[in-house]
């Protein structure tokens, strides 16, 4: 099983919850390749060898960053193709959360679904009956927040890690499950 992790991160949050969920993944199925990528430093004509890719964005300004859009407008030829179909996807994002709600995290991480099923995908969530859940879950894949009540800085909690290798154990599983 070939596993493709593909983030942005300014700060360097998002990217931590990218290798927390690497970790989970090879705790889960140790037998699998997971490579961790950042985005801009991803070609789109590299995803047809995974059969798992998760996508990870900080929320700006309510939606995720320019440079995973960018990214995923560029695989337009895939798209075409057909290429990417029945593939597992998996997606996270971390957001200062202005706002109980989280300050467009939701609206994110659909926004990822969104694409992944125009592609054809089969989109995995993160049920509440995983653990972490209520550090880091929603049920529509992971979620950090990284800021403070006072919209300060202060990065993704330990418990927000420990769901994010939740979560990566997660989409292992079920990809076996898949695959096999
Ligand atoms: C241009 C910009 C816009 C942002 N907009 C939002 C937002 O709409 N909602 C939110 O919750 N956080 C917002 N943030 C905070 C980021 O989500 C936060 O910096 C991010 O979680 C940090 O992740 P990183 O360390 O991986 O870059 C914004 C940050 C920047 C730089």
């Amino acid at each position: 099983m070939k596993i493709l992790i593909v983030y942005h991160s300014d700060y360097g949050s998002t990217e931590k919850l990218a290798r927390a969920i690497a970790a989970g993944a090879a705790a889960a199925v140790p037998e699998a390749t997971i490579t961790l990528r950042q985005v801009l430093q991803t070609e789109p004509e590299e995803l047809p060898q995974y059969d798992v890719l998760v996508f990870g964005t900080p929320v700006h300004m309510g939606t995720m960053c320019w440079q995973m859009k960018r990214f995923i407008d560029r695989t337009s030829k895939l798209w075409l193709e057909g290429t990417l179909e029945g593939k597992i996807g998996g997606v996270f994002a971390t957001g200062g959360g202005y706002g109980g709600g989280g300050g467009g995290v939701e609206q994110t991480l659909i926004a990822l679904h969104a694409h992944f099923l125009e592609h054809g995908m089969i989109v995995v969530g993160f049920p509440k009956s995983l653990p972490g859940y209520a550090d880091g879950g929603l049920h529509w894949g992971l979620y950090g927040r990284t800021g403070d009540h006072e919209g300060m800085p202060v990065g993704v909690s330990e418990g927000c890690q420990r769901a994010a290798r939740s979560y990566g154990m997660h989409l292992a599983e079920i990809a076996q499950r898949w695959i096999s």
